[in-house]
């Protein structure tokens, strides 16, 4: 297949969008990241931003940031999906989480758009313990969250950036939505001991409640992040997520990497070079 028009990647410095940035550099495919930092700009929050980036793209892989539970989110979707629609893109691959509420909204706004769509939700990424928000609780040896005993199938970051780079280059992907997933139900006691495994270092989960949880982030983070923090654990660790998605398996026709594989994988690359 030939791209005569440059792939929009946003937050090609993302978790996710930078894998899937990579994805189609290995593959030569002509792509464009953009982030806040680019020299195309992309903003999400400056909307002035957003004509450069998609002028003369078709498609686009959509990663909203910080998240699509914030109360801003759905208007900035609505916007940008009309920007992209006016800009002449033909295909949206979207980037959302299983079980938030927001997210539904903002997969509604893309799938009403009449542009082909893709909807990649996943689960809570494996890489939130080695690139994200939860690499500094590694280091301190304790992770605070208000799971209870509830499971969750972490994802590999890997396997959602190849999911949605195929639907990127591939129009059989067009009207699916691939809840991705990894391999297996771990509780959050699960994953710390196997991340203490691979780190050699004590890492220890501990149930909160929502209150304490949100108490903990204002402390830290400040109410605007505590808050949307809140939202997205209360939407996501209520049990309703505690089942394995067959999104990897149906989109790419192989298995999602374990959890395990990962805490070696990132292990071995440094991640935890500092708790080591
Ligand atoms: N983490 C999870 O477990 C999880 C699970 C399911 C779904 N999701 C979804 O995944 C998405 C986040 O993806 P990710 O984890 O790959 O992203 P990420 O790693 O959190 O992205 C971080 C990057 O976003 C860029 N950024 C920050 N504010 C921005 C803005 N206003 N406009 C444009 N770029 C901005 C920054 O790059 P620059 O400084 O270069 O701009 C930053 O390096 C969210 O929509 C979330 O709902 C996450």
């Amino acid at each position: 297949m030939t791209h005569q028009h440059p792939i929009l990647v946003i937050n090609c410095s993302g978790k996710i969008g930078s894998r899937v940035a990579a994805n189609l550099a290995a593959l030569a495919v002509p792509h464009r990241g953009v982030s806040r930092r680019t020299a195309i700009r992309f903003d999400w929050q400056d909307e002035t931003t957003w004509p450069a980036a998609l002028a003369g793209t078709k498609a686009a892989f959509v990663s909203f940031v910080p998240d699509l539970a914030a109360p801003e989110a759905l208007p900035i979707m609505q916007r940008f999906v009309e920007a992209a629609r006016e800009a002449g893109l033909t295909k949206l691959v979207l980037l959302t989480g299983r079980g938030e509420i927001g997210a539904i909204a903002a997969e509604n706004v893309v799938r009403a758009s009449g542009l082909a769509w893709t909807v990649v939700r996943a689960a809570w990424f494996n890489q939130n313990f080695s690139e994200g928000h939860l690499l500094d609780s590694v280091f301190e040896g304790h992770l605070y969250m208000p799971a209870a005993d509830r499971a969750e199938p972490f994802v590999d970051a890997g396997d959602i950036a190849d999911v949605a780079t195929a639907a990127l280059l591939d129009d059989v992907h067009n009207g699916q939505i691939y809840d991705v997933t990894g391999p297996d139900l771990l509780t959050f006691h699960q994953a710390a001991a196997l991340l203490a495994a691979a780190t050699g270092r004590p890492y220890q989960y501990v149930p909160v409640t929502l209150d304490e949880f949100h108490a903990g982030l204002v402390e830290a983070l400040g109410v605007e992040w505590a808050d949307l923090l809140r939202t997205v654990a209360d939407e996501t660790l209520d049990g309703r997520n505690s089942w394995v998605g067959d999104g990897v398996q149906r989109a790419i026709g192989r298995q999602p990497h374990a959890f395990a594989d990962f805490c070696a994988q990132a292990y071995a690359s440094g991640s935890w070079s500092q708790a080591a």
